[in-house]
């Protein structure tokens, strides 16, 4: 992953835990309606993909597993990772395309609202991404991917050989010259693996998505509500298709792409095509960047428009992110695909311990407020979800006084300790698990592995019935938080009987 040239190392704390009437009357904890959801308190896990479900992309024992353990800590609501709403093989990414997945999603929301006991209120990010090949053997690209074309062939002084012979030829032109021949895309391909863009007008598939994917959000939207989830988070964030239909390099010719008001088209129509077909009493709010953090992406000035447009047109919510863009990913090894998370935009998206002067924690605050300060001058209440690099209640708290956002979203933090909400809310913030922001987890993500916590995955292994990654190394879940069994008296007495929030 990129790191800031400065490599200033930042250490999570606690900060300033509050006692459990002090956490009571804390905004944190209070109460807020989103749309027709209310949310118990404040607390918010992000959408992060595990990698536990199955080559069908079906709810397994051990997704179910996964979600109920964050759902013990009763945050206010959790946002299921990324989910394809289309058939397509994704490996083990969850699925939603299909009627025949309602059944497994439905235990998971079922799961979920009994682990919480019914306290954490549970959306479903839905996801649609293009088509990315992983970099292929040079050879492999010549012989098989390279479309020779007439400019190509004279580039590379080859005119009228035959086919197989001109690939041969190019192939051992070497990498010099095939820069010089070949033409950027075909170039990018050849280092990075071949990645379809919104903008491949020529390619029917993507010039037909403004007419395909408001049906597909629908249709997944509708078997979110009949899986009893309380609502769907469209993302519209980081490398995937909605994000670049928004992205200032989006320069299609059909309308739907040029000027922002083109840019913001299709995610509106899909979200008004979900919204007649989920109803009013159903939670839609989208996730989308605050700033995409490459050479020539949107800006805040974009964005903030964006929410306004988002807000009028009636979503519950609006979620914020930033960066983590394919436009600066690193080169990725032949035989792996490029990651979105290796560049500086990346590097914004989920920034580690060693940064820039800035530091790692907060990093989305303030491109937040700005959002949320826009909606508001513009009369519009919707609710703000910010996340980025927070990890105490004194830092969640000061984003709510100072009106920052209206929910905070802590991914790395809630993966750290899931209980972390649940042992503030108690009194007892300093037994917190302090995600280090070290991206271990993120490293297991980018090469596809099931995803753990470096601060729990080797712990307590003995322990019965404990389920084991592939590769027979690590722990699944976190442990259970032992709190009322080791410290008696730590946690009041009725409280030890069930510990939970009110
Ligand atoms: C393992 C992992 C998987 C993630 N998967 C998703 C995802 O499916 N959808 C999404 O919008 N963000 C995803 N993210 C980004 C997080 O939701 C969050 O925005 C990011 O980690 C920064 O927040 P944090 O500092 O609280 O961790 C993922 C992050 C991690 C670490
Ligand atoms: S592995 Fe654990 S400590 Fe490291 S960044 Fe991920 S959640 Fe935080």
């Amino acid at each position: 992953m990129w790191k800031p040239p400065e490599r200033i190392k930042f250490f999570s704390t606690h900060g300033a835990s509050p006692t459990r009437p002090q956490a009571q009357e804390s905004r944190l904890f209070s109460p807020l309606q989103m749309g027709p959801m209310s949310l118990r308190h404040r607390t918010w896990v992000p959408a992060m993909v595990p990698w536990r479900s199955n080559e069908d992309g079906l709810v397994t024992e051990d997704v179910i597993q996964w979600y109920a353990r964050f759902a013990q800590g009763q945050p206010g609501a959790i946002v299921i990772e990324a989910t394809g709403i289309r058939d397509v093989p994704s490996g083990p990414l969850l699925r939603i395309n299909d009627d025949r997945y309602i059944d497994g999603l439905r235990r998971l929301t079922q799961a979920v609202h009994q682990a919480s006991g019914g306290h954490t209120r549970l959306l479903i990010q839905l996801i649609d991404f293009l088509r990315i090949r992983r970099r292929p053997e040079p050879q492999v690209f010549f012989e098989r991917h390279l479309t020779l074309t007439p400019t190509l062939l004279e580039r590379a002084g080859l005119t009228g050989m035959p086919a197989e012979q001109a690939r041969q030829a190019l192939l051992e032109q070497g990498p010099e010259r095939w820069q010089a021949v070949l033409d950027e895309r075909d170039w990018q391909s050849l280092q990075f693996g071949a990645r379809e863009h919104v903008n491949d007008l020529e390619l029917a598939h993507i010039r037909e998505l403004p007419a395909e994917l408001p049906e597909l959000f629908a249709q997944a939207a509708v078997r979110a509500r009949a899986a009893s989830f309380d609502g769907i988070e469209l993302h519209y964030a980081h490398a995937y298709t909605m994000a670049s239909f928004l992205s200032a390099t989006n320069k299609r010719s059909d309308g739907y792409g040029g000027s922002r008001e083109a840019r913001v088209r299709l995610p509106l129509e899909v979200y008004q095509k979900v919204r007649q077909a989920v109803g009013t009493d159903f939670a839609v709010g989208c996730r989308f960047l605050t700033e995409e953090c490459i050479e020539g992406g949107t800006t805040l000035d974009d964005s903030r428009w964006y929410a306004t447009q988002f807000a009028r047109a009636g979503m519950d919510f609006v979620s914020t992110s930033r960066g983590g863009k394919f436009d600066d990913a690193k080169q990725p090894g032949i035989g792996q695909a490029a990651y979105p998370y290796t560049g500086r935009s990346g590097y914004e998206c989920m920034p580690q311990y060693l940064s820039d002067a800035q530091g790692p924690f907060g990093r989305n605050r303030k491109a937040s407020a700005d959002i949320r300060q826009t909606l508001r001058q513009a009369g519009l209440n919707t609710p703000v979800v910010s996340t980025g690099g927070v990890h105490n209640f004194e830092m969640a708290e000061s984003m709510l006084a100072a009106q920052d956002c209206d929910v905070v979203g802590t991914a790395r933090q809630s993966l750290a300790d899931p209980d972390w909400a649940l042992k503030t809310w108690l009194g007892m913030g300093d037994q917190v698990r302090l995600c280090e922001y070290t991206n271990y987890c993120e490293g297991l993500d980018q090469k596809h592995k099931q995803v753990t916590c470096q601060l729990w995955d080797r712990l307590d292994l003995d322990e019965p019935g404990v389920r084991m990654s592939l590769d027979g190394k690590r722990r699944l879940i976190a442990p259970p938080w032992q709190a009322a069994q080791t410290q008696p008296g730590a946690v009041p007495d009725e409280q030890a009987a069930q510990t939970t929030l009110t």
